[in-house]
């Protein structure tokens, strides 16, 4: 079948905590308003994570795919590569990858984990496509899963990153179609270390860049330039758009979807302006459940999904940026 391998995506779930971090809890735990959230961010709740009683990222990950696996209509031992994009592992090893592979009963596969941040999934999907395109591999199950919420201080320290993040996981399955057609036809990945330093999670002393100033408080808790980040995702997720556009040689008014991660509606707002993209083409979801890390985007793509909007035939451009710094694209055709 090489070179003649097109990709389809036969299913798609999501999978949320309980646990809802409204901003009105947040006006409880540091100074804030719900008035300067909605107004800066677009957010009104989002979703926590119970990782004290063992609610980690494995198990939304878990719940994702198993749920994912059931609308696919086809069994765990169908899968024949599990990728997982995650910043927010249980713990160093195993991977979420494996732990999922065990609780679903999948067959020996290979199983792992992809950090690109927020740019996780995009990564994840783009590579997953390659890799069925190659001949390798015929389904393979994709999940963007995170508990951020583990590493935000919730007092005014942290207050710039808390009333950003939420945790959540989604899940699609991709399997090898007979239409060459289907799948990825264009993409960008793209990083840049250089800006590490206005998005990182300190683990020790030396994680700290030299322009930062050690504080215990700040260990293991995110730490974010907000303006800085904003400021290169606004000018990157216009950049990659163009530069996506070019490369696969259509306009923007021939993209049916946007399908874009969910940090601030303010951001996704410029791209809209930028471009001309009407709002029925470009989804927010982020006042229900905030920046869920890599489950941004399966998360958006499942709620599409699920309410008929994305048709065969239809053309989807996923766009991410996130820590590393890293940012990117992946266009499909439906
Ligand atoms: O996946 C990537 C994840 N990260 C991002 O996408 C982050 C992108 N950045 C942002 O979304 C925005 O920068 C934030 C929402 C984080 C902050 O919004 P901003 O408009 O850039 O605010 P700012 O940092 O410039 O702060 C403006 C004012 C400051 O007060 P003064 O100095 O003007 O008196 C802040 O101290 O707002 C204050 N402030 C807050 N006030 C209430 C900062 N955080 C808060 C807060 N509640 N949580």
């Amino acid at each position: 079948m090489g070179g003649q391998i097109g990709v389809e995506i036969i299913g798609t779930a999501m999978h949320l905590p309980e646990g809802k971090l409204t901003n009105q809890k947040l006006e409880e735990l540091m100074t804030t308003s719900d008035e300067w959230i909605v107004k800066r961010t677009g957010i009104n709740t989002r979703r926590q994570a119970d990782i004290a009683n063992g609610e980690t990222a494995s198990v939304l990950a878990t719940e994702a795919m198993r749920k994912a696996l059931v609308k696919a209509n086809i069994d765990a031992k169908e899968l024949d590569l599990l990728l997982v994009a995650t910043m927010t592992c249980d713990s160093p090893t195993p991977s979420v990858a494996c732990v999922v592979a065990r609780e679903l009963g999948c067959n020996d596969i290979g199983a792992m984990d992809i950090n690109a941040a927020c740019s996780g999934f995009l990564y994840t999907i783009s590579i997953a496509d390659a890799m069925i395109k190659s001949g390798s591999y015929k389904t393979i199950g994709v999940i963007g899963a995170d508990t951020i919420t583990r590493h935000i201080d919730y007092s005014d320290y942290g207050r710039g990153a808390a009333i950003l993040f939420g945790d959540g996981a989604g899940a699609v399955v991709l399997q090898a179609n007979e239409d060459p057609s289907k799948g990825m036809i264009a993409h960008k990945m793209h990083a840049d270390g250089n800006g590490a330093k206005h998005l990182f999670i300190p683990s020790c002393q030396l994680d700290f860049p030299p322009e930062a100033e050690f504080d215990e408080r700040k260990l293991d808790k995110v730490q974010m330039n907000g303006q800085a980040v904003f400021k290169f995702a606004v000018t990157k997720f216009q950049e990659v758009i163009a530069e996506t556009l070019e490369d696969a040689g259509i306009s923007a008014d021939e993209v049916d979807h946007f399908v874009c991660h969910q940090a601030n509606s303010r951001i996704l707002d410029s791209a809209r302006d930028r471009f001309g993209i009407p709002e029925e083409k470009l989804l927010v979801n982020i006042h229900k459940y905030g920046n869920t890390v890599a489950g941004s985007i399966p998360i958006v793509l499942d709620e599409l999904i699920e309410d008929g909007k994305i048709k065969p035939g239809q053309k989807v451009m996923f766009l991410a940026f996130g820590a590393g710094l890293t940012w990117g694209s992946s266009l499909w055709q439906f």
